[in-house]
Parts: C-alpha cells; sequence; structure tokens
C-alpha cells in the first residue's frame, strides 16, 4: 500500500530526491567516488518515478528520470554552433611540436607561453550548452558550424549533469568528447556478434553508432561516457586567465575532467610526459589517440588566431596508430607449448603505426566463429605494444563470395594425433606430450627472457637445434658442446662461445624463474613466484601436499592439482635430475632475501619512477617483501613515481599508505 502524501509534501520530496540522486550520479560518475550502494541508488530512483507518476505535473525538467524521457525521434534537427567547433592541425614528432612552438613564438614576440596537455581522447566531439545552469542542447560537431541536436541521446550520459553546480553563468556552453570504454566496447560487440549483427570496428565507431541511435532507450543501454576540455560560449564570461583554470572552473561546475591533464612551463616538459603517456594508453580503459597541446594563456588566443580549420593554440600529436585493415590471405594453425592449437592468420602486408604487419592471431576457434571470420575477408587488425596483433572485426562490406570457411582441425598439424577440447570448452589441445611442436615451444619458453633469460637461444636457434637433432629437451641445452654448434650455418666462432655462455649463467637463475621455465601447467609468473617464496626451494616444492598447495593464495584448486601431477610424472622427475646432474642449481629464495626489513609487506609502484620497475621490486624481494602489480586491501605500500596511474586513486580509496620513491629507499637503507 502506498502512503498517502500531500501535494506539498510531495513537491518537497522530488525536491529532495532530485537533488540527492543528481549528487550521487555526480559522485559516482565524475568524481568516481559513491557513497551508496547500487541497491541504495535503485530506491531512491524508485521512489522518484513512483512519485513523478502520481503527481505528473511536479515533474522536473532537470529530473534524473528524464535522462530516458521522451519518445524516439524522427530525424535529427541541425543546430548552428554560436562559436564554431575547429578541428585540431596533427603533428607525429618531436621536430614538428618543436615548429608549432616557433610558430607561436614568432606570433607572440616576448609574452610568455606555458602549456596544457591533454589525453586525445579517441571518440566524438559534442558541445554541451547550460542556459541557467540547465542542459539545454546537446550537439555533435557536424562539420564544425552545423552539427546535429542530439540533446536526447546526450541526456542519457550519466556524466553529464542535467543542471550545474551553483555559481554558473546565464550561458555556459562546452565542448568535450563523447566515447565508449573499451569494456562496454566489447560487451556491445559480442552481444551484437550473438544476434548476428555487424560488429563495430572501434569504439569510436561504436560510439558514433550510439549517437546517431533515434531512440534514446537504446542510447541509455550503451554506456557512453564524457569528458569537457573546452570552452565555446560563456556568458557573462568568468575573470579566468588561463585555459588550465578553465578546466578548474569546470570542475566546480560539476563537470567531469579527465584527470591526466597536466601544465607544464616548457615544451620539452610537455613532450616527455606526452611519450610517457603513450607507454601506459593501453592500460587506460578508453582509447586516446594522441595528446592535445594547448597554450596555456587565454590572452593570447586572440593573437595566435586560427587557420581555415584549426586553432594555432593548440595542437595534436598523435600516437603510432594501432588499426589498420587487411586481407586474410591464409590461415596456419599453431600448436603452442602446452599444446593448443591457435589459427593465425596471413595477412596482405598492411602498415600499421610505422610498421609493417603480415600476419596476426585469431586466438582460438571459438574467436573465429564469434567473429565470424573467413579466408579471404577483409578485416580489422590492432596492434599494441609489443604483443602480436589481433583481428578484431571483418569488414563485412568488402565480401565477394568467394570467400572460404576457416574449419577446426580434427588432428594436431604437426603430429597428427586426434585433438580434444579443453575443459573451458574453447581451447582445441594436442594431448601428445612428444609433439615436436610442443618440445620445440617449450625449448623457447625455457631460454626465454623471463624465464632462463639464455641469451642467445631464441625462436631460430632451438629450431636449428631441434632440427638437427642436437636438443630434444631442456637436459639436451645442457649438454651442448662448441663442436655442434659449429656445425650450425651462421654459427660463428663468437656466436656459439656466447650462446655458451649464456647457457652457463642459466645455470643460477632465481627458483621462481625457474620453475616458470620448466612449464608446470597453469602456473603462470606470478604463480611460481609464490610457490618460491613460500616453500624456498626446489624439493620442498616437489614434496608439498594438495591441501597444503590449495591453501596458498593465488594458486587454488585447479593449479594446485597440475602442480601435483606434474611433479608425480616420472618424466619430470628423470628431467629435473637431468638438470641437477647438469649443474643447474637454482637460487633459492633463502639465499636471494638480503634483509628482512620488509617483511610481509606488500608493494605497489605506479609512475615512472628512476630505475626500472623490475629492479625497484627486486629490491622489494630482497629485503623479505612482496611486490604486487595492482593495489588491493591486503596492499601495504603504495610507491608513488611521476604521473601516477589509477592505482594511486586505488590507494587513497582504499586509504593504503603512499610513498614517493626516495622514502622507499630509506626504508631498506
Ligand atoms: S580541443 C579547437 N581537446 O580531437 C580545439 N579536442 O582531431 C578543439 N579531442 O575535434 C578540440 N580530445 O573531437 C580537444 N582534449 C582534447 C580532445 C580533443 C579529443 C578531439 C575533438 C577534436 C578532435 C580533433
Amino acid at each position: 500500500m502506498k502512503k498517502k502524501i500531500s501535494e506539498a509534501e510531495a513537491k518537497k520530496r522530488i525536491d529532495f530526491l532530485v537533488e540527492e540522486i543528481s549528487r550521487h550520479d555526480y559522485l559516482y560518475y565524475v568524481k568516481n567516488e559513491p557513497e551508496i550502494s547500487d541497491e541504495e541508488y535503485d530506491a531512491l530512483y524508485r521512489e522518484l518515478r513512483e512519485l513523478e507518476e502520481q503527481f505528473p505535473h511536479l515533474k522536473r525538467e532537470d529530473s534524473p528520470t528524464q535522462r530516458i524521457g521522451g519518445a524516439p525521434l524522427k530525424e535529427f534537427k541541425s543546430v548552428k554552433h554560436k562559436v564554431p567547433m575547429l578541428s585540431l592541425d596533427n603533428t607525429y614528432n618531436e621536430e614538428e611540436i618543436h615548429d608549432w612552438v616557433e610558430r607561436n613564438e614568432k606570433i607572440i614576440g616576448k609574452q610568455k607561453m606555458t602549456f596544457v596537455v591533454e589525453p586525445k581522447i579517441d571518440g566524438v566531439g559534442i558541445s554541451l550548452r547550460y542556459e541557467k545552469g540547465k542542459l539545454k542542447l546537446g550537439a555533435t560537431r557536424g562539420d564544425g558550424i552545423t552539427g546535429d541536436d542530439i540533446t536526447h541521446n546526450i541526456k542519457t550520459i550519466r556524466s553529464i549533469p542535467l543542471k550545474l553546480k551553483d555559481g554558473y553563468p546565464d550561458v555556459l556552453e562546452v565542448r568535450g568528447e563523447v566515447y565508449m570504454e573499451k569494456k562496454a566496447f566489447e560487451e556491445l560487440n559480442l552481444k551484437r556478434s550473438k544476434e548476428k549483427l555487424s560488429t563495430f570496428a572501434n569504439p569510436r565507431n561504436a560510439t558514433a553508432g550510439t549517437l546517431k541511435l533515434l531512440d534514446p532507450r537504446q542510447t541509455a543501454k550503451r554506456k557512453l561516457n564524457c569528458f569537457v576540455y573546452q570552452a565555446g560560449e560563456i556568458n557573462p564570461q568568468p575573470e579566468i586567465k588561463t585555459h588550465w583554470e578553465m578546466l578548474e572552473y569546470f570542475k566546480r561546475m560539476g563537470l567531469r575532467v579527465n584527470e591526466h591533464i597536466r601544465k607544464f612551463d616548457t615544451i620539452d616538459g610537455v613532450i616527455k610526459y606526452a611519450k610517457e603517456f603513450e607507454k601506459i594508453r593501453d592500460t587506460l580503459q578508453y582509447e586516446v589517440d594522441g595528446m592535445v597541446i594547448k597554450v596555456n594563456e587565454l590572452g593570447l588566443y586572440e593573437k595566435l588566431g586560427t587557420t581555415l580549420k584549426a586553432p594555432r593554440w593548440a595542437v595534436a600529436f598523435k600516437f603510432a596508430a594501432k588499426q589498420g585493415s587487411a586481407q586474410i590471405l591464409s590461415v596456419d594453425v599453431q600448436v603452442g607449448r602446452t599444446g593448443v592449437l591457435t589459427p593465425v592468420a596471413n595477412l596482405s602486408p598492411t602498415k600499421i603505426g610505422g610498421v609493417v604487419i603480415k600476419r596476426a592471431t585469431l586466438h582460438n576457434f571459438d574467436e573465429v566463429k564469434r567473429l565470424g571470420v573467413k579466408e579471404g575477408d577483409w578485416v580489422w587488425v590492432e596492434r599494441s605494444g609489443d604483443v602480436i596483433p589481433k583481428i578484431t572485426g571483418v569488414i563485412t562490406s568488402k565480401r565477394t563470395g568467394k570467400e572460404k570457411d576457416i574449419s577446426i582441425p580434427q588432428k594436431c598439424p604437426v603430429c597428427g594425433s586426434p585433438v580434444f577440447k579443453d575443459e573451458e570448452n574453447v581451447a582445441i589441445v594436442c594431448k601428445n606430450s612428444f609433439c615436436p611442436a610442443q618440445i620445440e615451444r617449450g625449448l623457447i619458453h625455457f631460454a626465454s627472457r623471463k624465464a632462463m633469460d639464455i641469451e642467445g637461444l631464441g625462436e631460430k636457434v632451438v629450431h636449428e637445434l631441434i632440427e638437427r637433432g642436437f636438443v630434444k629437451n631442456f637436459a639436451d641445452i645442457y649438454r651442448l658442446k662448441i663442436i655442434d654448434l659449429f656445425k650450425l650455418p651462421l654459427f660463428k666462432e663468437k656466436k656459439a662461445q656466447n650462446l655458451l655462455k649464456g647457457i652457463e649463467a642459466s645455470k643460477r637463475r632465481p627458483l621462481s624463474r625457474f620453475l616458470f621455465a620448466i612449464g608446470i601447467p597453469l602456473a603462470g609468473e606470478k604463480a611460481c613466484e609464490i610457490l618460491a617464496q613460500k616453500f624456498k626451494t626446489l624439493e620442498k616444492i616437489m614434496k608439498a601436499k594438495k591441501q597444503e598447495l590449495e591453501e596458498i593464495p593465488g594458486i587454488g584448486p585447479k593449479m594446485a592439482e597440475a602442480i601435483i601431477r606434474y611433479f608425480s610424472l616420472p618424466v619430470t622427475k628423470k628431467n629435473l635430475r637431468e638438470l641437477m646432474q647438469l649443474g643447474v642449481r637454482p637460487v633459492e629464495e633463502e639465499e636471494r632475501v638480503k634483509s628482512d626489513k620488509l617483511k610481509g609487506k606488500v608493494f605497489v609502484f605506479t609512475g615512472t619512477i628512476p630505475i626500472p620497475r623490475s629492479e625497484a621490486e627486486k629490491l622489494v624481494v630482497e629485503n623479505g617483501g612482496r611486490a604486487s602489480s595492482s593495489v588491493s586491501s591486503n596492499t601495504d605500500f603504495v610507491v608513488v613515481g611521476e604521473n601516477p596511474g589509477s592505482k594511486l586513486q586505488k590507494a587513497k580509496k582504499l586509504n593504503i599508505k603512499t610513498i614517493p620513491y626516495e622514502e622507499f629507499l630509506k626504508l631498506i637503507k
């Protein structure tokens, strides 16, 4: 039974609920600091909706329920921008940025110029117009002069306030970028492929497609987000002298401004920051395709002026491209170290971010099905950092009908054994542990950088050694003689000696790396580190009971079982015995720990510190502590370098002690 409530009471309650829900929207979507649970939020929302149904005439225009109000549109109205929405000129290297600064210096003469640098969000540029603090218009950039009125869709974006905070001017028009987070984009594409709809090539296209929907209820489901970064029309003009202050002003109005924006007095600082930022771009939840460098002093804007389509007071510094398109010429099936079959596409060569790409992974056969990809298809290819490029979508409009289905192999393409689906039903596996492909990949892994780190023993050399029958297992590596190596083409004396030196040095690697190298099924780098720290010696690990292993955080029942099974195999025992006989002696943890100054303490590093992160983590371990890559309630210290990432925020949220790098050094002095 609903309580009877007078109209006056209803109005009071509606006013309260509108303000309260808007406040929680701000805390959740703009500040990323929620105060209440989703359930509590839903209860407030439901109460407001019910009151508005009971008293429709009390419904406020800025009510959060109005975010998804209104019927679908028939078409978009055009709107003319009061201040044109310009574009940006691009630069691709340091030199071009210096040229930009020099050109500006010539124009402004002796006046001082400083800079603000912002991530260039890869989304869709929009304009938001607030009149008397209320959101009146949301529009696309269009051709810069006229855009589409997309207010109905803009209102569904919760990080865009419907009402500004107190202190707003009569008119505030801001520019920003609407974007879709990578996770939401992947979910959307997955859903669409299940429904046999075409998928979007990237989050930007998905955003553009979403903003073009005529029914706001559909838009609301797609989880868009927004950052603002530039002023349009403001009336009356506030007393603001720099772009930096303008961004602060936006924040005071309750608008969402990106947290990675920085200001610098010199362009060298800007360039250093931009380059560092490029390295962390993949860790962000949204796509960034470069940095935007803006002159900070607003007083210089008029003098600098604009070219035909772009202002001179700003410039884009574009990162190396990540996406391109190519045609699948054929598909190979590779067999990995653990027997998993991976389809790999041979592509028509395509240049992405300055690198020619000829091959890309399709991950597994489920992915082939999910993408609906065929041999001969034109596809979107993505590369990030050093990982192998991957295929992210099919360009169905380029199909000719001549494309061929990619079939799931019934036999291992290398050894011919029948293949099986793994437990999760995703991977197709060759279970023959003597499969030459598995042996080869296993040896490559053994010698790789994060494992035994044997210099000179890369893919090609391993392949040669196997082909010639010199090496069949790990132990054979330590039996290699210089005379054998001389028989390999291209192996001159120096190279052979260096390889033997590398092999010798690998005999004393930390236990954790040795464990990782031998390839215990399911045990990754982190798990091996945990095992080494917990048991200290290989002997103790080999004797560990299942229960003991299961109870270790980070190991779990499945991995525990795999570890037990692995060490109980006669072939494992034989291999390990042989390695030991040949002088391989992993450095046990006891020997590695130099002090117990950080005993039991968990450290996480964020931002740029003066030494490589792996070195810093080694210092932690050597002093009895543990290094982790992510912040959790178990973390004791977060060591903060320059330009820290989201880990710093998380630490603050969880109330974890943060210290600068210098202080960390003092702890181990
Ligand atoms: S300022 C006149 N700042 O990049 C200056 N633009 O390629 C207007 N963009 O049309 C733009 N992040 O849609 C600016 N922090 C940022 C940006 C940004 C993304 C977009 C914007 C612009 C396009 C130019």
